[in-house]
């Protein structure tokens, strides 16, 4: 396995320091984390990027507004996301600010080539600017927007729907134009660039509409980097942000030539579906003009909705994070909104539901299934794990035939980001393990000394099965997977990958049990409530 070990790089988006963290960018950061988890375990050279996007105009704002220098700002914005990052158990191995050194280096590095490619051009723009999107809109964009809402006179953001400014300032241009043929060739050649199927052809139809050029820098305002060749502009705030992902690797950074080679292109960025332009048109066509190697992958998650609407500050149906791991727990957060949000849509998500989904799977499947069979294995064999002799262990068995059959489906389910259904595949491993101690009611076997054999074999076979349950959930809930293993005096060994780990037959024998606490106390429902 060592020998394979290939490099798989993936990035979150980053986020906005304006406000603290929510459920939403919670949600992209736990996609990605599961998916990292997943690569590590399966052998990977896993390196998973994170970070924040800390200049523009709208930080600026939120800055004075705060009666603080915008650096003083994020200063105080970003231990918000590192204390999430880390009650959430997210894994990364690096997480950037765009206000670093390494960062502003590489950005004026990467414009600098931009430049001396051709690509780039000094003009002056004039036209509408959505400051909480930080997004430019034309003319033709805004009325067609606003006569569709029913007030042609509005200005109000297509996107957002909040109000526009009009900005006329000097600024360079960056020629996006002339990238629709390449872009559209690329989308055609590599149709796994854009994950899944519907965000895809919404790219498709887009560019086939024409692509008019980029304003890339700003002069009206200086939080921003400024531009080596001409320092009134700072560079426009998404071009500096799409750069995060190759500084991280040691773009621009002479000293990381070996780690860039090995590192870009990226194997997945994993984002929102209201960033998809910038990720599927505005950053494959910079990387083409300096003739960089685009992403293998864009996946594309929808929002989260709450009674039906998008999740917001401003219509005060957004839910804390906090509020809900101290509910839930870590793992059991995780698992929710990992497995209950549709695959790449929109997802409705609720308490009742969250409480709903904790009971079934958790509590009353994979909680209890330990518990009785940890109980059942101490009771009935001293504290200890069965042992079983090579050819009882190779008896195939529904729970063996379950289990080996499982690997192929469920790589393939979260290599689509599907972790629903790679959960589905776990649990079915779960309630037929679940389904077997009823029909094989070892407590009645534990009655009679001729049947001692038997009850060995039973037990191993469940606690197997729990073994093989606990790899397979660890992208989903790392603590518990951990604890269970340990109950089993195992200690995950990720050299070998998770196929291997696996194979039926590798539980410790005559291995100390212990029985522990429950994983997942049954929640009452109707005593949960939120903290404010
Ligand atoms: N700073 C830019 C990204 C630059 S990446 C080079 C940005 N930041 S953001 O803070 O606004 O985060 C946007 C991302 O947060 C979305 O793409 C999405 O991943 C996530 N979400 C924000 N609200 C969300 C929901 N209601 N539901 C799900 N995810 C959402 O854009």
């Amino acid at each position: 396995m060592d020998q394979e070990r290939q490099s798989f790089y993936i990035t979150t988006p980053i986020y906005y320091v304006n406000a603290k963290p929510h459920l939403g960018t919670a949600y992209t950061t736990l996609l990605t984390d599961a998916r990292a988890r997943f690569e590590r375990i399966d052998g990977q050279d896993v390196h998973f990027l994170t970070g924040s996007d800390e200049h523009g105009e709208k930080i600026a704002k939120s800055a004075a507004k705060h009666d603080m220098s915008p650096q003083q700002w994020t200063d105080y914005m970003v231990p918000a996301f590192h204390e999430l990052w880390e009650k959430l158990n997210i894994s990364n191995d690096d997480f950037i600010r765009t206000t670093e050194e390494r960062h502003t280096k590489a950005v004026q590095y990467f414009l600098e080539k931009l430049k001396d490619s051709g690509y780039l051009y000094k003009s002056s723009y004039d036209g509408w600017y959505c400051i909480p999107e930080e997004t430019y809109f034309t003319e033709t964009q805004v009325r067609h927007h606003n006569e569709a809402e029913g007030d042609a006179e509005a200005h109000k953001c297509p996107d957002c729907g909040r109000d526009l400014v009009r900005v006329e300032e000097d600024s360079w241009f960056f020629k996006l134009s002339e990238f629709q043929d390449k872009l559209l060739k690329h989308y055609e050649e590599h149709p796994e660039f854009i994950q899944p199927e519907i965000r895809r052809n919404e790219v498709l139809s887009f560019v086939r509409g024409g692509l008019n050029d980029l304003s890339i820098s700003r002069t009206s305002f200086d939080w921003g980097i400024p531009l080596s060749f001409d320092d009134e502009h700072v560079t426009y705030v998404w071009v500096d942000a799409l750069i995060n992902y190759l500084t991280a690797v040691g773009y621009g950074n002479p000293d990381m030539q070996e780690n860039l080679h090995k590192r870009w292109p990226a194997n997945m960025h994993v984002i929102g579906k209201d960033i998809i332009r910038f990720h599927c048109v505005i950053w494959p066509a910079m990387l083409m003009a300096l003739d960089l190697p685009l992403p293998k992958s864009v996946f594309v998650h929808g929002f989260l909705l709450v009674k039906g609407e998008k999740m917001s500050k401003s219509r005060g149906n957004a839910i804390d994070p906090l509020d809900l791991l101290n509910i839930f727990g870590v793992d059991a957060y995780r698992y929710y909104f990992l497995t209950d949000v549709s695959h790449g849509q929109d997802g409705s998500i609720s308490l009742e539901r969250m409480a709903q989904v904790y009971n079934a799977d958790l509590a009353n499947s994979w909680g209890n299934l330990c518990s009785r069979a940890l109980n059942m294995s101490a009771k009935y064999f001293d504290g200890k794990t069965p042992q079983l002799d090579a050819e009882e262990i190779a008896k195939t068995t529904v729970l063996s035939s379950k289990a080996e059959k499982m690997y192929e489906p469920y790589a393939e389910a979260i290599r689509k980001m599907d972790f629903g259904e790679a959960a589905h595949i776990v649990l079915d491993l779960i309630d037929a393990a679940n389904l077997y101690i009823e029909q094989m009611a070892p407590w009645s076997l534990a009655k009679s000394e001729a049947t001692q054999g038997e009850l060995a074999f039973v037990i191993y076979n469940i606690l197997e099965s729990i073994r093989i349950a606990a790899y397979y959930y660890m992208p989903f809930m790392p603590e518990t997977s951990k604890e269970v293993l340990s109950r089993l005096s195992l200690e995950p060994d990720f050299s070998k990958g998770l196929q291997d780990l696996t194979q039926w037959g590798q539980l410790k024998q005559g291995a100390d049990v212990q029985k522990g606490e429950a994983l997942f106390p049954r929640l009452d429902v109707e005593k949960i409530e939120l903290g404010n």
